[in-house]
């Protein structure tokens, strides 16, 4: 049996089951199967960016009806625990979203998901992603997943008014988080919130961000591969600053999803907002014009950095309607199906042959940067670190933001989600 949870959320999902939007709805006479896809974008540019590739499959798939398995929270805070489920339960949807990198392998190493690489043979897919890209998706020379796009994760959303009310120059960078520090300290004066934040797994992105500025890009992936200390004194000193972050952001940051976070920032109410560049989309949906309403920028101390994570779609195990996954995945991985996802999501095509001039200023300019920049992997968004860890980090985030713990058990519970 299913808990109630889960109940709850089928009920979310089948309610919208097989509902295409708008002018894109097909008629069930034609159509001979189906693709039940699962996903964590309900609401917002997340729900947009959705519905643009859901327009593109019924355009390329009309005998495939599209059934939508959507699960609320965001970063997947609480799909990818249904879907834990359903797998453990051997009933897989036709498809779900997941992260390249260490979630993905996890899946693999579960045995819950195909693998693709006849796919991307018969769709040409292996010159048209990055090869890191790829590596990343393959395990033992096999490719378990297609990458819809890729997002960066260390950027900051910045209001200029209230910068300026409190005497800083919103255009100013800093390159430490101490400098950072201070210009927060002076927001924190005019009586604003100065960094907006919301519930746990922005804090865990938040803490991404910090000890990959702290530590560079060495200290941050040796975090990843054993080489770095996580009970140093690098990691503690970045600890103590991801300390005073918490201490300068809204005290009701547990109840906010990451748009209602964001959308202190834009109502003037917040100087400062880290959040992934899913934000971009979101605040041009809302109406702010980027580049003068909102300013970004990467996180202070991570210029040159692009911290990545890549939404990838995979075939699982014992999916129902096979036919349907198939026709999903091509239209995932196909150019029209990518421009008008990624058109809508604020993020970046993963296919490279995309024609730039099509996306949003801020959209080409993460174009030139993934290209140019260091790329790190993503704690928050599954590309650097296994579930395990990841669930453990974030139990010790959460344990901390709530003052249950102070700092040195705090660094202590890394060290031992580090261990696994
Ligand atoms: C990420 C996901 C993004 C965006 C974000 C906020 O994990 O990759 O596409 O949806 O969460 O929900």
């Amino acid at each position: 049996m299913r808990g109630v949870a889960l109940a709850a959320a089928m009920v979310t999902s089948l309610g919208i089951a097989g509902c295409a939007s708008g002018d894109t709805e097909q008629s069930a006479a034609t159509q001979t199967t189906e693709a039940e896809v699962f996903s964590w974008w309900t609401e917002g540019s997340e729900k947009a960016g959705l519905d643009a590739l859901v327009a593109v499959f019924n355009k390329q798939h009309p005998n495939v009806q599209f059934v939508n398995a959507t699960v609320a929270g965001g970063a997947g805070s609480n799909a990818t625990q249904v879907l834990a489920e359903r797998l453990s339960e051997y009933d897989p949807p036709d498809s779900f979203q997941s992260h390249a990198g260490a979630a993905v392998v996890d899946y693999v190493k579960r045995g819950q998901i195909e693998d693709l690489s006849s796919l991307y043979d018969e769709w040409g897919l292996r010159d048209v992603f990055p090869a890191d890209l790829i590596s990343q998706l393959t395990v033992r020379d096999k490719i378990y997943s297609i990458p819809a796009n890729i997002h960066r994760a260390n950027m900051v959303w910045i209001n200029p008014d209230v910068l300026k009310t409190a005497g800083l120059d919103p255009k100013a960078t800093y390159s430490t988080t101490a400098d950072w520090i201070k210009a927060l300290e002076a927001i924190k004066k005019t009586g604003k919130t100065p960094l907006a934040l919301g519930q746990s797994w922005t804090q865990v992105q938040l803490l991404e961000t910090t000890l990959l500025a702290d530590l560079g890009v060495k200290g941050y992936n040796g975090l990843w591969d054993g080489t770095t200390n996580w009970g140093g004194s690098q990691v503690r000193a970045s600890l103590q600053n991801f300390q005073k972050l918490l201490e300068l952001s809204n005290s009701n940051r547990d109840e906010l999803e990451w748009p209602q976070a964001l959308a202190l920032l834009k109502d003037g109410k917040a100087g400062f907002n880290v959040m992934g560049d899913w934000a971009a989309a979101e605040l041009e949906n809302d109406g702010a014009k980027l580049g003068s309403d909102v300013l970004y920028s990467p996180v202070p101390g991570t210029a040159g950095v692009f911290d990545y994570l890549a939404d990838s779609f995979t075939l699982p195990v014992g999916a129902p309607h096979p036919e349907g996954s198939k026709a999903w995945l091509e239209t995932v991985g196909s150019l029209d199906g990518q421009v008008a996802f990624n058109k809508a999501k604020g993020s970046i095509p993963a296919r490279t042959d995309a024609d730039p001039s099509e996306f949003s200023e801020y959209q080409q300019g993460a174009i030139k940067d993934f290209k140019d920049n260091t790329i790190v992997s993503s704690l928050a968004h599954g590309a650097a670190a296994a579930p395990t860890e990841l669930d453990a980090i974030t139990a010790a985030v959460a344990d901390f933001a709530t003052q249950k713990t102070d700092l040195a058990a705090f660094q202590k519970a890394l060290v031992a989600a580090a261990k696994g």
